[in-house]
């Protein structure tokens, strides 16, 4: 039988999940999977947090904590909102695990081996505050291709691009603002400049991937594919497994996929055999499918596909990527640092899971961006769930116990309207799968809603409190054909709504979920339909007034500490003072520009780094007098041009309208020494 391998995007454990999340990625892989599971498909949902790079590292640093009792928390947490909603995991691991790192450095060392990982010198952003180089995340500035102020140094929010930090515009530490200086160090890349044919004419094949990916991929080759760094100067990471690279980790995308592999070879592990993740990541006829967001495109259909191929030892590649475009949130992106965003967790302690699986299947943000919006989470609930299909399930089963005791009766000889809704059973499995198979599921819970529909009117139309009075087998008839579809339809909508359908199937005595016996009268006459409850209670007005307002609040929180900041008066803080980089610096060289009578050319040393500025101060110091003087430099200042020539720092100096002063040192100190 056809192996079917899902996985969803490892989710950063740098903290709680999103309904965001939930509709991009694992709403639609946990539907996907349990449909499969239904049809009797050989098929495993893999997943598990993504633990490493500047996400978790960043976080730590703001709680004051370490990287691991970050993802310690937080994968738990993930974990747990994952149970509480009903999205199932084969396997859910964790990439800070032994098995990842091993998985990951036997993935560089191969690919290093055929040539396509390279040493190479290169040009990294260093904060000279925080003396570290800024990785990814660490920095942030203007994206070069979209404009964005905010972008980050591997990638664009805005626009998705896949950045380096040195292509930013106006960049700063996203620690301490400050402006970083750029310096030369080695890393390793990834050589996808000698992949694109190949990744071209694979993707070229794949004529069915939805639109977003294949705009998305058809843009990068244009522009043309180039080697990647894939390490970095972090501790926090899978240690690069060469001896010369000691203190660098992979780059957290390198490694993340891996991860993929990973927790299916610890599922085999956990099952006692050890080899079977090796029965679907190497046999051709697999199919392997990657749910993710838009924002990991690039990351799924170029890079990961090409680290395959680059790896190439009979590993499959993807067959399947379906991308799904953003939620938003009464029309406004989600954005975690204004907390505009609705927690899972949140959501869970105030609704059932079916609620939120609903919505967000009936807005499956598929083919563009979606809304939610608690008025009209609100409608559908209330109007669909309720309404339609909990009453379908209530009538049902109201009239069955009411007319023949709670037990399915007995049907005659079917009529015309039987037949119809006859058709729509059989056929509704098929209809239903295709949808699901080829990734529809905003139109797959159309149709089941439909389903439902369709239940309703025939109910309306037969008339069973009428049948009754004349026509007692005819009302049989129709509550066995209404409990029949009843059970369709709960078998169709279990992998969207698994906890309502579960006791709908419960209270029909039916346990057997099998797509293939939807089609099917399988209820038989006699049996007992027990009482199911009211399957959707209804939403009130005054939950959902405070719902909005909980989200306006915790917004304006966070709004309001900003403004509040902005509009303080002058006050700084050491923070402030210690960004300007205040430092002791020994002039070493010294000499007039050439055509000015103001400018003075120095050449400084700031403890072991030498530097040269250019200072208006030729009219009071001369250059000879200037050699072996400690001054005071900013040596955070943005590197400028002063007459073509380029200045990096300023030097202090106090003056009034005819005269000027530096700044020195009152008694010995080094260079290098900090001013504060
Ligand atoms: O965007 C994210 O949340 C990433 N952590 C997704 C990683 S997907 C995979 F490659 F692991
Ligand atoms: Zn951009």
């Amino acid at each position: 039988m056809k192996k079917i391998l899902v996985t969803s995007a490892l989710p950063y454990a740098n903290g709680p999940l999103h309904i965001g999340h939930i509709a991009g990625a694992y709403l639609p892989a946990d539907i996907y999977t349990r449909y499969n599971k239904q049809k009797g498909n050989n098929v495993i949902h893999i997943g598990g947090t993504d633990e490493h790079g500047i996400a978790v590292t960043i976080k730590a640093e703001q709680e004051n904590t370490t990287p691991k009792s970050i993802v310690d928390r937080y994968h738990k947490e993930i974990a747990e909102d994952f149970k509480r909603l009903k999205i199932d995991f084969d396997n859910f691991s964790r990439t800070s695990k032994d098995i990842h790192k091993e998985m990951s450095q036997d993935f560089f060392l191969r690919i290093y081996n055929k040539g396509l990982i390279e040493k190479r010198e290169g040009e990294q952003l260093y904060c000279p505050h925080c003396k570290r180089f800024l990785a990814d995340r660490y920095v942030e500035g203007e994206c070069p291709y979209c404009h964005y102020e905010n972008a980050r140094g591997d990638q664009c929010e805005a626009c998705g691009k896949w950045l380096e930090p040195t292509m930013l515009i106006n960049p700063r530490c996203k620690i301490c603002g400050t402006t970083p200086v750029v310096k030369k160090t080695y890393h390793w890349y990834f050589r996808l400049d000698k992949m694109q044919e190949q990744l071209e004419g694979w993707l070229d094949k794949k004529t069915t991937w939805k639109s977003n990916v294949k705009s998305f991929t058809k843009g990068w080759f244009k522009e043309g594919l180039r080697a990647r760094a894939i390490t970095r100067d972090i501790e926090w990471g899978v240690p690069v497994p060469l001896d010369e690279a000691d203190g660098k980790v992979l780059y957290v995308w390198f490694d993340a996929p891996i991860g993929y592999i990973s927790s299916t070879k610890e599922w085999a592990q956990k099952q006692g055999k050890p080899d079977l993740w090796k029965e679907y990541w190497y046999d051709k006829e697999t199919k392997l499918v990657h749910f993710i967001g838009k924002d990991n495109i690039v990351f799924h259909a170029i890079v990961w596909p090409a680290m395959l191929m680059a790896y190439n030892d009979g590993i499959i590649l993807p067959s399947e990527i379906p991308a799904n475009e953003f939620l938003n949130i009464e029309t406004k992106k989600i954005s975690t640092s204004r907390n505009w965003a609705i927690w899972v967790h949140d959501f869970l302690d105030d609704f059932p899971a079916d609620y939120l699986r609903y919505y967000l299947a009936a807005n499956a943000p598929e083919n563009s961006d979606m809304d939610f919006t608690w008025k009209d989470f609100q409608a559908k609930v209330n109007g669909e769930l309720a309404d339609i299909l909990g009453n379908l399930v209530n009538r049902t089963y109201v009239f069955t116990k009411k007319y023949f005791g709670g037990v399915i009766p007995a049907p005659g000889d079917f009529d015309e309207d039987d037949k119809k809704i006859v058709k729509i059973i059989e056929d509704a499995p098929a209809e239903i799968g295709k949808l699901l198979d080829e990734f529809h599921v905003r139109q797959a819970t159309f149709r089941l809603m439909n389903l439902a529909r369709e239940g309703n009117r025939y109910f309306d139309y037969k008339k069973p409190w009428n049948l009754i009075k004349n026509d007692r087998e005819k009302c049989g008839t129709t509550l066995y054909i209404l409990s029949n579809l009843l059970n369709t339809i709960a078998t169709l909508f279990a992998p969207i709504l698994p906890d309502g359908m579960e006791t709908v199937k419960k209270a029909l005595h039916n346990d057997d979920f099998t797509w293939e016996t939807a089609s099917k009268f399988i209820i038989k006459p006699g049996t007992a339909f027990d009482n199911p409850g009211i399957l959707y209670k209804k939403v009130e007005d005054k939950t959902i007034e405070k719902e909005e307002a909980k989200l306006m609040d915790d917004n304006k929180n966070k709004v309001e500490e900003k403004t509040e900041n902005k509009d303080k008066p002058s006050y700084v803080t050491i923070d402030d003072v210690l960004k300007l980089g205040l430092k002791v610096a020994e002039v070493l060289e010294a000499e007039k520009v050439e055509k000015t009578d103001k400018l003075l050319k120095m050449k400084i040393k700031i403890g072991d780094e030498e530097r040269q500025i250019i200072a208006g101060i030729a009219k009071e110091y001369t250059p000879e007098e200037m050699i072996g003087k400690k001054i005071v430099v900013v040596s955070n200042m943005k590197p400028a041009k002063i007459r073509g020539i380029e200045s990096n720092g300023m030097l202090l100096a106090a003056s009034n309208e005819d005269h000027l002063t530096l700044l020195t040192i009152d008694r010995e100190i080094e260079s290098g020494s900090s001013i504060k």
